[in-house]
């Protein structure tokens, strides 16, 4: 399925597309930068043209032309994606597809509880209609200032609440998308039971635009609940976190809506990283787990009696508790600028695995083994979303050294702790990609950690909908 055998887009067929979006709907990409840049800095996107359809019936005569033309698709989304999924990397003959402008609030229905958004709508712009309405969306994550709900769909992305809410899947009830022949498929209708065949919606949603472009969606509300409690708590070990949530789930039952791990290493670089951001805890916390919870009014108490009872199991180090909105945005600011301090600091490595959380432990502790066997002294931060098994391992090189310098001195370093990570995964039966997806950089991780049924499977089903390999050609598979 290589893309190589891709037809280089002719003037006819650029000319074609241009008349379809009209002089607003295209521009040349030095004209677009945005489109080519990877947020980890590590890619540069390439392509011939980006193409800004508004509405679904451009999206569907551009691929219907691209399709004839055997001309390679990149759809792109908000831009925040980290894996290289919406940048085509190693060929100029591709036509780069944003959605951008198809940015609209179609509906909300509240009487089914439901937002119908295209995929250009801006993640925080869906969570300000539904908050017009009294709702909310749960869907977040720190990028939901410019990443968008077609890429959100796209990867099945997931974020900070899927605990209590589910990831992007879970959240779907109805979607609309261009399929690589330029058939629209328009299943908006917010239905809760639909038995009738295959759910097309589960095979869109994750694909990655490798099976079409997806172009609106139909999303669940949900209540805002009356009061939110945050908690941010230095404890000793992984596994205490996950003692910790089980203590507090017998006094709030499902309420908690968030529970992020936090490395004492990690805490450490976001505060020097961010000179207004300041780490709580004393020097030498080992672990931290912000959580938050929301429920009716008194949930706040509730977690306070959940703590004293953790106290009382020694279970906690050290417990703050955010007593308004600006403390409690504080905390997030340390959670929410790791990834950046990570990379400020060489993260030279950003896996995005997941285990049963029954292992979480046991994984963190085995991967710490595997890495410091590669090299003894490079610098990890375990973190992220505990509560779904969902740890993201971020190695950096030792203190004073650069990425640069640590890669010269180790050729094959970046290669060898990405698959060591790999492998503690799958031996706990773990998932190399939790919630962002294969795009290009993970091609290989797939083909190796698949299993070949699944892989087979994938390719049967991509080769039986998209036979010319038009749809975001490199990514997934290639
Ligand atoms: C996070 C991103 C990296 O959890 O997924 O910060
Ligand atoms: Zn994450």
């Amino acid at each position: 399925m290589s893309h190589s055998q891709f037809n280089p887009p002719g003037p006819q067929l650029l000319k074609d597309i241009k008349d379809v979006v009209g002089d607003a709907g295209w521009k040349n990409l030095e004209d677009a930068p945005r489109h080519l840049d990877d947020p980890r800095g590590r890619f540069m996107g390439r392509g011939c043209l980006v193409v800004l359809p508004d509405s679904t019936e451009q999206v569907a005569a551009i691929v219907r032309l691209c399709d004839t033309a055997r001309v390679g698709v990149v759809p792109y989304s908000g831009g925040t994606g980290v894996v290289a999924g919406q940048l085509s990397i190693d060929t100029d003959n591709a036509i780069i597809m944003s959605l951008e402008r198809m940015n609209k609030v179609r509906q909300v229905l509240l009487d089914d509880n439901v937002i119908v958004a295209e995929a250009g709508c801006i993640l925080e712009n869906v969570h300000a209609a539904a908050q017009q309405h009294g709702m909310m969306f749960p869907l977040s994550m720190a990028s939901k200032g410019s990443c968008c709900i077609g890429g959100n769909l796209a990867t099945n992305a997931g974020g900070i609440q899927v605990l209590r809410y589910g990831n992007m899947r879970d959240l779907c009830l109805g979607i609309e998308a261009v399929l690589p022949n330029g058939a629209i498929l328009s299943e908006l209708s917010p239905l809760h039971k639909n038995n009738t065949g295959y759910d097309l919606r589960h095979l869109l949603i994750g694909s990655e635009g490798t099976l079409g472009v997806i172009t609106a969606a139909s999303l669940m509300l949900r209540p805002v609940d009356p009061e939110t409690a945050t908690a941010f708590l230095a404890i000793r070990s992984p596994a205490h976190a996950l003692k910790i949530y089980n203590e507090i789930k017998g006094h709030l039952g499902d309420a908690v809506s968030a529970l992020e791990l936090m490395s004492g290493l990690g805490l450490e670089l976001v505060a020097s990283a961010f000179p207004a951001l300041r780490n709580p805890f004393e020097p030498g916390c080992e672990w931290a787990l912000l959580l938050e919870a929301t429920g009716p009014l008194g949930i706040g108490d509730r977690l306070q009696s959940a703590l004293a009872g953790c106290l009382d199991k020694e279970l906690l180090v050290d417990a703050i508790v955010a007593h308004s909105q600006s403390q409690r945005n504080s905390l997030w600011d340390l959670r929410e600028n790791t990834p950046e301090a990570n990379r400020m600091a060489g993260a030279f490595c950003n896996s995005d695995t997941s285990v049963p959380i029954s292992r979480v432990d046991a994984f963190i502790s085995d991967t710490a083994k595997a890495i410091c066997e590669i090299h003894p002294d490079v610098r990890i931060n375990s973190y992220g979303h505990i509560g779904d098994g969902n740890i993201h391992h971020n190695v950096m090189p030792p203190a004073g050294m650069t990425k640069a310098e640590l890669v010269a001195s180790n050729p094959g370093i970046v290669d060898a702790v990405r698959m060591a990570i790999n492998e503690v995964s799958h031996r706990h039966g773990g998932s190399i990609s939790a919630e962002h997806g294969i795009g290009r950089l993970k091609t290989r991780d797939l083909e190796t950690f698949a299993g070949k049924a699944r892989y087979d499977t994938i390719r049967r089903i991509k080769l039986a909908l998209d036979p010319n390999n038009i749809m975001n050609p490199g990514a997934l598979i290639d």
